[in-house]
Formats: structure tokens, sequence, C-alpha cells
């Protein structure tokens, strides 16, 4: 029989490749989806658009509990993947309490329907590096205190220990990947690199003069989307759950980013790129880098696309969508 998966985000980043990923693998896909995207359909489902007539989409909302049960109910999931969550930093400070809201409650009620209504369901939480925040040792691992610097953060941490708190008070197969920083062709536009890497393309084309930037010496251990969907889904092969640490262990700051990515396309990025302080955040993460030696260990995964292809792979890809799309 094949398994069934329910992906909560189903129309982000990393809940596209893991449909693909779990497609590949003969899964029975389910996604929850907020009703603005059944409405407008071809924008807001970009990422699905080649799989959404093998995956089983469904209206729900992760602030309401009810609709959430109903769901879980109907579908009956092997494995839920939890990817739903306000992901942007940034936007976390304009907008403490919707974050808080969507992303707190949101893994609460998921978590307390599993209890009550599937509790043999197998349940990941997209936990962060962004909890660890003002870093409190180098490089970070599963045991490194946290430290979150904003109500994402600090929405994170609290589902970490909600995910946790769950497994061991109800004994139910939940884990925590505390994933750090994955990018793509199908990265958000308003995260830095997909900033850097559509500008790029947008420049060289000649359709864009600046892209305005806020901290370039921010670091980051960026690894690449579709390497860090593979981790969720061992995550929930293994029989014991367990938090995991997910990174590559190499840092490059915003500044390497640009500078990398104008240079592929044979651009000098200091001529490009002008700084607004606006841009900077009331409380930075100034820095991040992993260490996933557990995982290489339990899992045996290990990141296969590193720096320069995943830079690589972004500015290829926005020259062909820019070219494409005219955007
Ligand atoms: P993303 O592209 O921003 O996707 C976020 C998803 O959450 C979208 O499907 C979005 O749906 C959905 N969502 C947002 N607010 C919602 C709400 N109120 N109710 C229901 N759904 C909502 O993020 P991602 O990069 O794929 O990341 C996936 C998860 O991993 C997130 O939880 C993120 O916080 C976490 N994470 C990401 C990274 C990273 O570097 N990418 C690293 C660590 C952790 P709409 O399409 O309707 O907006
Ligand atoms: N977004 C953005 N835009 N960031 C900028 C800019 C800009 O114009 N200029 C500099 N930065 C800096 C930010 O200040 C931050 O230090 C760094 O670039 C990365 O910012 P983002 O790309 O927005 O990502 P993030 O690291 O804050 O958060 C992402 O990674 C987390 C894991 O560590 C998101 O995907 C989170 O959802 C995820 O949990």
């Amino acid at each position: 029989m094949a398994k069934i998966a329910l992906i909560t985000g189903i129309t982000g980043q990393d809940g596209s490749y893991l449909a693909e990923f779990l497609l590949k693998k003969r899964y029975k896909v389910h996604g929850i989806i907020r009703r603005v995207a059944l409405e407008d359909k071809t924008h807001r489902l970009w990422r699905l658009r080649k799989i959404l007539k093998k995956i089983t989409l469904h209206a729900a909302s992760l602030e309401s509990y009810a609709s959430l049960v109903k769901i879980i109910q109907r579908v009956k999931p092997n494995e839920i993947y939890h990817l739903g969550a306000q992901s942007y930093v940034d936007y976390s400070f304009k907008d403490e309490f919707s974050t808080l809201n969507t992303n707190i409650n949101g893994t609460h009620y998921l978590l307390s329907a599993i209890k009550d209504f599937s509790p043999k369901s197998k349940f990941y939480f997209a936990g962060s590096s962004e909890m660890f925040g003002k870093v409190k040792k180098v490089p970070q691992n599963e045991n490194t205190p946290f430290y979150p610097r904003s109500a994402y953060g600090i929405s994170k941490v609290t589902g970490h220990d909600l995910t946790r708190n769950y497994r061991e008070a109800y004994n139910l197969y939940c884990c925590t990947g505390i994933l750090f920083n994955h990018e793509s062709p199908r990265r958000g536009f308003e995260f830095v690199t997909r900033k850097i890497s559509h500008s790029v393309a947008r420049i060289k084309l000649g359709l864009q003069r600046k892209v305005i930037l806020g901290n370039l010496e921010a670091k980051r251990d960026w690894g690449h989307a579709k390497d860090y969907v593979e981790a969720m889904w061992m995550m929930l092969q293994k029989k014991k759950p367990d938090d995991f640490v997910i990174a590559t262990g190499k840092q490059h700051s915003v500044r390497d980013f640009a500078k990398l990515a104008f240079s592929m396309v044979g651009l000098n990025y200091k001529k490009y790129i002008e700084i607004d302080k606006n841009l900077l955040r009331p409380a930075e993460v100034q820095t991040l880098l992993g260490d996933y030696s557990k995982a290489k260990r339990v899992l045996k995964w290990k990141p296969k696309i590193l720096f320069k292809n995943l830079v690589r792979d972004m500015v290829e890809s926005d020259i062909k969508f820019v070219k494409r799309s005219g955007y």
C-alpha cells in the first residue's frame, strides 16, 4: 500500500520540492492550502504547476484547530510534514502577533489533533537555525542553547519545545529538523539570496540599475532546498524519533553571495549595490554555522549541492525567468 503524506506549507519552496520527492517515492501526497491560494491558482500555485494533477489539495487554516482535525481525519496520513509558517524573519518584526499566532498555534493545533485523532501519524516540525539567534557556540549543533532574536525565532523555539513535549508526554513520533538556510530557484523574492539572483539577472538584461540591500556582513550557512527536503523524509524513516541539525558546515556572508552572483554574469558587484539602513533589522542574527555530524552519522545524510553551484543554479534560473516573464 502506498504511504500517505500530508504537507502544510505545500505551496512554499520546501513544500513543492518535498511533494515532488515524495511522489517519486510513490507516496500519495496531500497538501493543506489557504483559501487565497484556491482563489488565485495561477499566481499562488506556481511552484506546484507541474504536479498539480498528481496531488490532492485541501483548504484549511493553521489558525483553525477544527479545520485541521477535519483534514487529518479525512486523509489519515502516515506522515505529516508541518512546513506552513510565516517564514520571513524581517516581517516578524512588523507583525509579531500574526507570526506568533500562526507559527505557535498552528503547530500546537496539529500536534493536539494528531494526539487525539491520528496518534500513529509521524510528525515533522520545520525548526530553524534562527532558534540559535545570537549564537552561544560555533558551530551550532543539537545541544547548543537557543537565543532567538525575533518573534519568528521565538515561535520556532516554542514549536520545537511543543514537538519534544508531545514526543515525551504522549509517546508520539515527532521530530524537529533544525534546518539552516536553504535556497533554490523557487525561493521567495523577499529573501536575500533570491533578491540578489533576481536583481543580477535584471541588471544583466538592462531592466534594473541597482539592488538595494541591508546588512552585507551577515553570515549564513546556505544549502540547497532539494537536499534539505530529503533530510526531512529521512528523519521520519528511523525507528525512534529524534531532532537533527541540517546544514552544510560552510559559511558565507551576504557580500560573498552578491560578489559571486554578479561575477557569474561578468559584473563587479560593487558597482551595483546600494545600502539602505532601513533594511537593517532591529535585532540581527549576525552569524550562523551548522554542525550536521549527527545527521551524517545517524541518517547518513550529507549535502550534495554546495555554495558555488547553489548560486549558479539561482542566477542561471533567474536569467531564464526574467527573459521569459519580463518581470
Ligand atoms: P516559504 O516558501 O515561505 O513557504 C511558507 C509556506 O507556509 C507557504 O506554503 C505559505 O502558504 C504557508 N503559510 C504561510 N502563512 C500561513 C498561514 N497563516 N496559514 C497557512 N499556511 C501559511 O517557506 P520555506 O522556505 O518553504 O520554509 C518551509 C518551512 O521551513 C517554514 O516553516 C520555514 O519557517 C522553515 N524553515 C525554512 C528555512 C529556509 O531557509 N528556507 C530554514 C529553516 C526553517 P501561502 O503560499 O499561502 O503563502
Ligand atoms: N531579506 C533580506 N533582504 N535580507 C537582507 C537584505 C535584504 O535586502 N540585506 C541584507 N540581508 C541580510 C539579513 O539581515 C539577514 O542577516 C540575511 O541577509 C538573510 O536574510 P533572509 O534571506 O531574509 O533570511 P533569514 O536568514 O533571515 O531567514 C531565513 O532562514 C532561516 C533559517 O536560518 C528564512 O528562510 C527563515 O524562514 C529560516 O528559518
